[in-house]
């Protein structure tokens, strides 16, 4: 029988039940433990300290969601969760679900209210400190975070690094760098670039950390400032990895200004983040991310690559294109 089924909808509508199974799993270090190998139920029930009454359920969800294989009584990663959900790989990506589980999924129970009010939901309307506050006051927390970022980001560097056409330029500003996952994935594939890391100050050390790690630190170096106070280092290109989204209009469009005047004629300004399609109606993943600007942050939002162009003709850049680059990110390139 033809028409419609309400699967879709009861299957969104309780998707929180299948989040919450992978975020708790995440906490509780499951794939970290399974790859060191396969276990039994009660091996891993004891080591991560899983009660009889649902150990089994939540294990055999998570063989039914396709983050566990089940193999003659034992459990194990898929290659995906082993890759991207050990901890002790340098490929891990579970730093950002660990601050979606630890904040944002409390933090968006109180949608409805955003909503209404307008107002963001996190720790800064509960009374606390802003998160970044917080994370600048506790150099582990801030470590974490900066580590956690360079995993959302790492799909969507890589393919920067290959994609844009870097050879045309000389050097590049990363600006709200975080640990520098960017500028490293730019510089490793093209020997020929100069790189500077800008961000505030506390970020300094653990950019200079990863850049070190990386092998690279007499190409790529560390600039202190905010971007509110100081100019933009100059580069022949300047990049913004999501940072425009968790501002206002007028901050975004000052952040495109100081950009114009960092670049020379010639130049570049490179922002990415999960632009949205210009009809607005097929990224979701770029809607939902606005919203989660409304949770986070008293004005900021995401938007169109042709909201991001309209803001870099107005700044001055005479060409602006976008370029898909992995999943729902796409770049954003303007010529000065
Ligand atoms: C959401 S993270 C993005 C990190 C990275 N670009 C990426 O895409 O993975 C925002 C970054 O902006 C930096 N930031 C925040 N306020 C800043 C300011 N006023 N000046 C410079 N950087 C700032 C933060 O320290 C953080 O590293």
């Amino acid at each position: 029988m033809d028409g419609p089924t309400p699967e879709r909808i009861l299957q969104v509508g309780l998707g929180f039940w299948s989040s919450k199974v992978l975020l708790s799993a995440i906490e509780l270090e499951l794939f970290t433990v399974l790859a060191q190998g396969p276990e039994t139920l009660a091996g891993i029930s004891t080591r991560i300290g899983l009660h009889p009454r649902s150990a089994r359920d939540f294990m055999d969800t998570l063989v039914a969601l396709d983050f566990l294989e089940r193999r003659d009584g034992r459990y194990g990663n898929t290659p995906a969760t082993d890759l991207f959900l050990d901890k002790n790989k340098p490929s891990y990506v579970g730093g950002i679900l660990e601050m979606a589980n630890a904040r944002l999924y409390g933090f968006w129970a109180d949608l409805t209210t955003a909503l209404r009010t307008g107002k963001p939901q996190n720790e800064a309307s509960k009374g606390g400190d802003d998160l970044f506050k917080a994370l600048y006051a506790d150099p582990d927390r801030l470590r974490s975070f900066l580590k956690a970022m360079s995993g959302l980001s790492r799909g969507a560097n890589l393919a920067i690094a290959r994609q844009f056409p870097w050879k045309n330029y000389k050097s590049a500003v990363d600006v709200g760098t975080a640990q520098g996952d960017l500028v490293t994935q730019v510089a490793l594939a093209n020997p020929h670039l100069q790189g500077i890391g800008f961000d505030l100050p506390q970020v300094g050390p653990i950019f200079e950390d990863y850049i070190a790690d990386n092998g690279l630190a007499g190409r790529v170096r560390f600039e202190a400032g905010s971007f509110f106070d100081d100019a933009i280092p100059k580069a022949d290109v300047v990049m913004m990895g999501h940072i425009l989204h968790d501002w206002d209009l007028d901050v975004k469009k000052m952040l495109i200004r100081k950009a114009y005047d960092a670049v020379p004629e010639g130049g570049a300004l490179l922002i990415y983040e999960s632009i949205i399609d210009d009809d607005r109606s097929k990224n979701a993943f770029g809607l939902l991310m606005s919203l989660n600007m409304l949770i986070e942050t008293p004005g900021g939002f995401d938007y169109t690559g042709a909201d991001c162009i309209g803001w870099m003709k107005d700044a001055g850049f005479r060409d602006a294109r976008v370029e898909h680059l992995v999943g729902p990110e796409s770049m954003v390139i303007g010529f000065k």
